[in-house]
């Protein structure tokens, strides 16, 4: 694989070899195996121009995992403050001898930019409201853990699909890997075209999913979180007691608790939240390693 800038170009066999690739290095990680040196000598740069806390730390963690070598380019105290362009910046880390570049972006398109601007494999940690392929992934390999499959599986994705990169890698996978996705939402949310079912109407849903996957409302992105959303949208404990004794809620985090989540449901015991931050650093591991060229 030469980079990884988004799902939409992957097919069935690829997203599952990297999915179970991910799942055998969780659990190399429980048995506390060591992972060897892969990515011995390497060097991976994060460029990360927008926040984030799960995301940037399971990429370092994973490239250390591995071995690797981790820069960090921070916008906020570098060049960038004096009048650097972004393509300059870019050139300027790939010239210290950057092997990975890992591009989290405000502008859709950025980490292809970056891919052409230096020739090095780049993988997309977020662009714009496009696509967060790892989120994706690791999100799949949580569900493959849990339920033993995805085949067949119905997924609700709820709230700010518009906004949301999470949901463009999801809609560009899920369904690949054999899902029965939904896409639930205000209407002004809704994709105004797509093949997939879509719904204003979570309560109708409810009883017949397996995965609610909750998304943040992106009020960085224009979107609010009306009164009305969160009285129609919000899983409080009403609404998750009305779901199948085995259902399980996803969130990619950072929750907005109160408003797209209650409490009691972020932290209740059908809440795989923290599973999907634990499968983030080995789904990126398996990145890392297919992006590289080396087996681990
Ligand atoms: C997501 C993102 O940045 O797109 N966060 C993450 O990486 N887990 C989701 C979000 O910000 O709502």
């Amino acid at each position: 694989m030469k980079g990884l800038t988004g799902l939409r170009t992957l097919g069935r066999d690829e997203l599952t070899h990297l999915i179970t690739h991910a799942s055998r290095l969780r659990d190399q990680i429980d048995a506390g195996a060591p992972s060897g040196p892969a990515l011995a000598g390497r060097v991976m740069t994060n460029l990360f121009f927008e926040p984030s806390t799960r995301t940037r730390l399971s990429f370092d963690l994973a490239a250390q995992r591995l071995g690797a070598h981790v820069l960090t380019f921070d916008p906020s105290t570098s060049s960038t403050l004096k009048g650097e362009s972004l393509r300059d910046s870019v050139l300027t880390v790939a010239a210290m001898g950057t092997d990975i570049m890992v591009v989290r972006h405000h502008e859709e398109g950025v980490p292809e930019l970056v891919s052409g601007w230096t020739g090095l494999p780049v993988i997309n940690a977020g662009d714009g409201t496009n696509e967060h392929p790892t989120q994706a992934l690791l999100d799949a390999v949580t569900m493959l853990r849990h339920f033993g499959r995805i085949e067949g599986l119905r997924v609700g994705i709820v709230g700010d699909i518009a906004h949301s990169r999470v949901a463009g890698s999801l809609i560009h996978s899920l369904p690949t890997l054999g899902a029965d996705l939904h896409l639930v939402a205000p209407q002004s949310w809704l994709p105004r075209q797509t093949s997939l079912p879509a719904t204003t109407d979570l309560d109708s849903l409810l009883g017949d999913l397996d995965v609610v996957y909750l998304l943040r409302v992106q009020a960085e992105r224009g979107a609010e979180a009306a009164a009305d959303y969160v009285e129609s949208f919000r899983l409080d404990t009403t609404r998750s007691s009305r779901l199948p004794e085995h259902a399980v809620v996803m969130h990619p985090g950072p929750m907005n608790r109160g408003v797209e989540i209650s409490d009691e449901v972020a932290d209740g015991p059908r809440s795989l939240v923290t599973e999907q931050v634990r499968n983030g650093v080995p789904t990126r591991m398996a990145v890392l390693a297919a992006v590289s060229g080396v087996v681990t």
